[in-house]
Parts: C-alpha cells; sequence; structure tokens
C-alpha cells in the first residue's frame, strides 16, 4: 500500500493519482522547482533554454515539411517549389525550418564559447561537456543531410566535396565514400538515406543526447561565471546557498529570452529569409546539375572555419589527406578541452593575460577562417586561413603551458554580486 502513502503525500485528487503511478511531482521537484541554479548566472546562460527552444522549432516545422515533401532525385527539387508556392503556409514553414538550421548553430557555438569563458568544461563537468560536443557532431551530420534534400545544385555539389573528402583516407578511403552514397555517385539511393538518417535516426539521437546533456547537468550542478561551486555553501536544509530555484528565477528569463529570439528570427525569416546568401545559398534555387558545377563551391557558412582549414594544408607526398586530418582535429580537439586546461581557476574573470589574450585570438580566428571558407581560394585568403589554422591550433597545444604559467586572481569562496 506505498502508493496509498505517495497519494496521501500529494494531496489525493488527478494529482495524487498520477504520482502514486509516475514520478511526475518528484521529477518536476529535482529538475524544476528544487533545481538550484548559481544566482549569478547572466546573458550567457540563456543560450541553451534557446538551443532546446529552436531544437523543438526544427522537429515541430521539419514534421510538417516531411507532409509534402519527396525524397526522390527527380522529385525532390520540385516538391520543395511545391511547398513554397501551393502548400498552405509552406513558404513559412520552410523557412522556419532552413532559418532555424542557422539559428541553431548560432545559438550553440554561443553556448560553446560560454563554456569556454567560464571553464564549464572543466572538472566535475567533463562528461557534460564531451555529451555537447557529441550533439555538435549529430548537429553537424544533421545539418550535411538537411542540405542535400531540397536536391538544389550547391546541395549536389557541397555533399560531394564532403563526401569526397573520406575517399583520401589511405586503403579504406574509396571503399568508405561508396558506403556513404550508397553508390558510385550521389544519386537518388543517396538521397534517400539521407533522408531516413535526416528525418528519423538523427533528431531521435540529437534528443536522446539534449535528454543526457540535462541530466548530467543536473547531477553535477550549474557552473558560474565567477566559476565557484555553489554546492560548497549549503544551509541547514542541504540548500545551497548561493543558488536560486531554478522556478521561477530561470524561467521566467528563459521565456524573456525566447521572446527576443523570436522577434530577431522573424525579422530574418519575414525579410531577409537567404541572409544575403549566407543561409541559403544561391545555386540551391537551381536544381542539382551533376554536369556543371556552381561557379563556386562552399558549403553553408557554419561549416566554413574548418572547410578553411581544409583547404589551407597543401597536399603533400600526392594526398590531400593531412588538410582531412587538419580539419577532423580542429574538431576533435574540443573533446580534450577538460584535460587541457590546468589553470587553478575557472572562469575567465581571474584567469590572467595570457588565457584572456589566448581566448580572445581564438575568437578571431574562427570568424577570420569562416570568413576565408566562403571566398574563393585565392588572393590574400589563403594566406589568412594558414595563419589563423596556427591560431586556433596553438589556443588548444599550448594551453597546458600557458593555463599553467599564467598569473590568476584570487577566486571569492562564495558567489559575489558585482564585484566587477
Ligand atoms: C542541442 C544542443 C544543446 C542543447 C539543447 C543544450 C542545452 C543546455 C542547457 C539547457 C543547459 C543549461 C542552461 C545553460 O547553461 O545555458 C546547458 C548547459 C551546458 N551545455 Fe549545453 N546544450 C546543447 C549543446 C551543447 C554543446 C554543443 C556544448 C559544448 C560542446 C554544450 C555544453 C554545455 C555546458 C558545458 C553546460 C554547462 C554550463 C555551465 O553550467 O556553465 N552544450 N546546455
Amino acid at each position: 500500500m506505498a502508493n496509498k502513502g505517495y497519494e496521501a503525500v500529494t494531496g489525493g485528487g488527478l494529482w495524487g493519482w498520477i504520482n502514486a503511478r509516475f514520478p511526475l511531482d518528484k521529477m518536476l521537484k529535482e529538475h524544476v522547482t528544487e533545481y538550484y541554479a548559481p544566482k549569478n548566472v547572466n546573458v550567457w546562460y540563456l543560450f541553451g533554454a534557446l538551443a532546446i527552444f529552436v531544437l523543438a522549432l526544427q522537429l515541430l516545422t521539419g514534421i510538417f515539411l516531411t507532409m509534402n515533401y519527396k525524397p526522390s532525385a527527380t522529385e525532390a527539387f520540385g516538391s520543395v517549389e511545391y511547398i513554397m508556392r501551393d502548400v498552405e503556409w509552406g513558404w513559412l514553414i520552410r523557412y522556419l525550418h532552413s532559418t532555424g538550421a542557422s539559428a541553431f548553430f548560432i545559438v550553440v557555438y554561443l553556448h560553446m564559447f560560454r563554456g569556454l569563458m567560464y571553464g564549464s568544461y572543466r572538472a566535475p563537468r567533463e562528461l557534460l561537456w564531451i555529451f555537447g560536443m557529441v550533439i555538435y557532431l549529430a548537429l553537424m551530420a544533421e545539418a550535411f543531410m538537411g542540405y542535400l534534400l531540397p536536391w538544389g545544385n550547391m546541395s549536389y555539389w557541397g555533399a560531394q566535396v564532403i563526401v569526397s573528402l573520406f575517399g583520401t583516407i589511405p586503403v579504406i578511403g574509396d571503399f568508405l565514400s561508396e558506403w556513404i552514397k550508397g553508390d558510385y555517385f550521389i544519386s537518388d539511393i543517396t538521397l534517400n538515406r539521407f533522408f531516413a538518417l535526416h528525418v528519423v535516426a538523427l533528431p531521435l539521437l540529437l534528443v536522446f543526447l539534449v535528454v543526457a546533456h540535462i541530466l548530467a547537468l543536473h547531477e553535477v550542478g550549474s557552473n558560474n561565471p565567477d566559476g565557484v561551486e555553489i554546492k560548497k555553501h549549503k544551509d541547514a536544509r542541504g540548500i545551497p546557498l548561493d543558488g536560486m530555484p531554478f522556478h521561477p528565477y530561470c524561467t521566467v528569463e528563459d521565456v524573456m529570452a525566447v521572446a527576443v529570439f523570436l522577434l530577431l528570427f522573424c525579422g530574418v525569416v519575414f525579410f531577409a529569409p537567404t541572409f544575403g546568401g549566407l543561409f541559403l545559398e544561391s545555386p540551391n534555387f537551381d536544381v542539382a546539375n551533376p554536369m556543371q558545377t556552381p561557379p563556386h563551391i562552399a558549403p553553408v557558412w557554419y561549416f566554413t572555419p574548418f572547410y578553411a582549414m581544409l583547404r589551407a594544408v597543401p597536399s603533400f607526398l600526392g594526398t590531400q589527406v593531412w588538410g582531412v586530418l587538419v580539419m577532423f582535429g580542429a574538431i576533435l580537439l574540443l573533446f580534450f578541452l577538460p584535460w587541457l586546461d590546468r589553470s587553478p581557476v575557472n572562469s575567465i574573470r581571474y584567469k590572467g593575460w595570457i588565457s584572456k589574450l589566448a581566448l580572445t585570438l581564438f575568437a578571431i580566428s574562427f570568424v577570420v577562417l569562416a570568413y576565408c571558407g566562403m571566398k574563393p581560394p585565392s588572393g590574400i585568403f589563403p594566406l589568412l586561413a594558414r595563419i589563423f589554422t596556427g591560431v586556433y591550433f596553438a589556443f588548444f597545444l599550448l594551453m597546458p603551458w600557458y593555463s599553467r604559467i599564467d598569473r590568476v586572481k584570487p577566486v571569492p569562496d562564495r558567489i559575489v554580486i558585482n564585484a566587477h
């Protein structure tokens, strides 16, 4: 009769009936009303909630797009045109989804940068960070496969370039690129499997990973701009002295963030959905043509930093695999951050000038590389890409050294509001 006991505790009625059979009340308490966030979290802490919002938006608009989209090489491009012109509100659903893809990366890049600033990847949050990195990989795969679906000319040639990268890997390369395509070239078969992965497998994986990410976060607790552990000082009931309940104090801010986000987002959706060719590239308004490459092949902006690194490395010993290794290495290094950073403090606020300079140069290198990757590889761009690839790698590879010798400021024991 243990259930009866719980019904009594939760007050009976429908609420009690449910809670005697399902831990709804318990979960809400643990993850919402009695999850304590540090009271000094700032605007940078809004991007996690925004990422959840954009994920939900992509899932919802994606479901409606799938109702009219045809995953076949002969019909895909036409079905997208049909969605844009004939399906009621189809243009809105499609622009919400295409703009949502770019918004997702903007939000996630800012979310990751916050982690870099405040040392949120450091112990005990290593696994939380690794879940985040796997989310990032899954998100890149999701975006890459989604981009083939409209079967525009950039979809086709973009996929061609990226899949052929796998072909540069010694021994298994040719087999691997054929296996990914399911054919000898990008074909109807490739489109079909990318569709299956884009609409079923990867969204499922993303949702699963986000749940794991939040569970890991709630296990260790949020970091904060001072990088101090609020769990070190608790009151008699075990509540962190420098914490505040997630609801209502964080939920109200998250709702406000969604409102501001929607204002900006709708501005783009309604007034500049192609965003000057950055969010939807002009060659993609032509159907895929295996006989004609677009004048300049470049991936969408969120991949261009890595694309620039790929092109920055010249072929050597008759193979281009070095550029591919550098490109994948650039992403892989992020996984190891928790072990590369040897500073005695977490937050950039208390780190010394070397770490501050390193983080600033890293951010600049990412933006410059993104720009180089959008431009044709001529003039100043190959040189710039090489220099900033060096800066990007130096940030990580020299970190074990400079994070140790950098002079840090004393960290307060508890959170101090307006200490700066
Ligand atoms: C779909 C993508 C993602 C979603 C929905 C998501 C969601 C969230 C949420 C809701 C939080 C708590 C609120 C906040 O601190 O902003 C959070 C925290 C965090 N996320 Fe993510 N995240 C995503 C991707 C990533 C990625 C790609 C990384 C890094 C590789 C990452 C690393 C972290 C870290 C380190 C924290 C703890 C930050 C702290 O406490 O200071 N997340 N995430």
